[in-house]
């Protein structure tokens, strides 16, 4: 059964769309189940400031990433990539087993936008 924070979210999800001239963008795919999700950002002095994400996914998938979205924003980008599937999975009272692999995308996601925006700047990664 999902927690009621995971329904919560997926029947209202934060951070949703797209953010047209971001900084860093990350998009992963499932292999599991073929689902995919872009996550968008603008950094400022090394920080989240915005956040936003696009998921074609199953519901986990939308709780998992409206929920890194959240543990995200405001962040240093140091501090963002320290967030892992666990800790979401977490945040959001954990999940069924069988949808575990669900939470793998999002921050996934979240570290190739990272990399993105460092890659842009012409740093390694
Ligand atoms: Fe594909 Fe959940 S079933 S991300």
């Amino acid at each position: 059964m999902y927690s009621e924070k995971v329904l919560e979210l997926f029947r209202n999800p934060k951070n949703v769309g797209e953010i047209p001239d971001a900084d860093g963008v990350g998009t992963v795919g499932n292999p599991v189940c073929g689902d995919m999700m872009t996550i968008y950002l603008k950094v400022e002095d090394d920080k989240i400031v915005d956040i936003k994400f696009k998921t074609f996914g199953c519901g986990a998938a939308i709780a998992t990433s409206s929920m890194t979205t959240e543990l995200a924003k405001g962040k240093t980008l140091e501090e963002a990539m320290k967030i892992t599937r666990a800790d979401v999975a977490d945040e959001l009272g954990g999940l069924p087993p069988i949808k575990m692999h669900c939470s793998n995308l999002a921050a996934d996601a979240l570290h190739e936008a990272i990399k993105d925006y460092r890659r842009k700047r012409g740093e390694k990664v």
